[in-house]
């Protein structure tokens, strides 16, 4: 089963970016886990980021049209993209918002999230192993767990 995972602004800068709050690893540390995570549970994982709300929303539609089940960090644009919004509401396979952080201990503006109430589940405040968790709840389950 193919899964896109979605990033949003400044998420390539990790490593770099506030290490404090979303730690040590690097962007490319988190698409190298994505995929061998992904490995193991039998997905095809296709990792991607942008600052652009343009080209985000853009993904959302190719994963509408094609049925693909997506994780999403939608970064700054959780709280406040209705367009992104707009286009996760069409999403057919599934949706997983995920956040390195965990925005409901931080500043009042993260507190709410306009992606939330269209996706299938949210999972925060793993550092980049929330990743592994959404993957998990993605990946159809194995006979036997
Ligand atoms: C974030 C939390 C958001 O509030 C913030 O704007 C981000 C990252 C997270 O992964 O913790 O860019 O989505």
């Amino acid at each position: 089963m193919r899964v896109l995972v979605l990033n949003g602004p400044n998420l390539g800068r990790l490593g770099s970016r506030e290490p404090e709050v979303y730690g040590s690893a690097s962007y490319d540390d988190l698409v190298a886990s994505c995929a061998r995570w992904g490995r193991d549970l039998g997905l095809d994982v296709e990792v991607r980021q942008t600052d652009d709300e343009t080209e985000l929303v853009g993904w959302i539609h190719e994963a509408t049209d094609s049925e693909t089940p997506v994780v999403l960090n939608p970064a700054a644009f959780t709280h406040y993209s209705y367009a992104l919004r707009d286009a996760c509401a069409q999403l057919i396979a599934g949706l997983v918002e995920v956040h390195i952080s965990n925005p409901e201990a931080r500043e009042t503006f993260r507190h709410s999230s306009v992606i939330s109430g269209v996706a299938t589940g949210t999972i925060a405040g793993f550092g980049i192993d929330s990743y592994r968790l959404a993957l998990a709840a993605i990946a159809p389950h194995q006979p036997g767990t």
